[in-house]
């Protein structure tokens, strides 16, 4: 039985009360925080950085801070994002050369970090090839990056299935998240397809309790 895990992602939160969404969706029984970093310039949208990783660290220090940077040259800010206390950090393929993108990595590595790799719906999964061996994850975009609340990609499905069986020859610890779009409809879904790492943001965040939706999504 895979132990599934549940990231809720914080672009959803109430940011004006972030230590109580936090805690509260922990206390709930969520596995990571998934920390959504958005540059305005890999994605079109702009949401929080380095002080934001900084602080929830200082405020939950056994949390797992998921860092999912969607932003350009992330090699420029892995150290940081590894220095505010960064548990695992996914890089995107298409945010920089190949040369830099394995540079990103090591870096977090010579942190300690945990590392992954992200693809958007465009990128086809032979593109993770030079990378697959060495990963901690994989994060499979079911949506384009940006936004929250947009609706689950089904053609990304046979991508995940692809990438496991792939990863279960070279790397069968590595873990496959999705993100975007995850609700009780396609969560069973995408665990089917092969993921092991749920990441929601608008079915968690807004709710009057937190445990229930975990629970669902999980598949208990
Ligand atoms: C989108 C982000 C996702 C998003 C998920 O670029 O990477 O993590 O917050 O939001 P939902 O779960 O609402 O689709
Ligand atoms: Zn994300």
């Amino acid at each position: 039985m895979t132990n599934i895990k549940i990231a809720p992602s914080i672009l959803a939160a109430d940011v004006a009360r972030l230590d109580d969404e936090i805690r509260d969706v922990l206390d709930a029984g969520a596995d990571y925080i998934h920390v959504d970093v958005m540059d305005g310039q890999f994605v079109p949208n702009i949401s929080f950085g380095v002080p934001v990783v900084e602080s929830i660290r200082r405020a939950f220090p056994d949390a797992f801070l998921d860092v999912h940077l969607m932003i350009v040259r992330p090699v420029h800010f892995v150290e940081a994002f590894c220095k505010a206390g960064a548990s695992h950090i996914t890089v995107h393929l298409e945010a920089d050369t190949p040369q830099n993108i394995s540079e990103a990595l090591n870096m977090a590595r010579s942190y300690g970090v945990r590392t992954g790799l992200s693809v958007k719906p465009a990128t086809p999964a032979v593109a993770l090839e030079p990378w697959l061996d060495g990963l901690d994850m994989v994060l499979v975009m079911t949506v384009e990056p940006g936004f929250g609340a947009q609706p689950f990609m089904v053609d990304q499905l046979q991508k995940v299935s692809s990438i496991r069986a792939r990863l279960d020859q070279i790397n069968p610890g590595c873990d496959i998240e999705v993100d975007g779009g995850i609700k009780p409809d396609t969560a069973p879904v995408a665990i089917g397809a092969g993921a092991n790492v749920l990441v929601a943001g608008s079915a968690v965040f807004g709710r009057k309790e937190y445990a229930d939706i975990i629970r669902i999504l999980r598949g208990r």
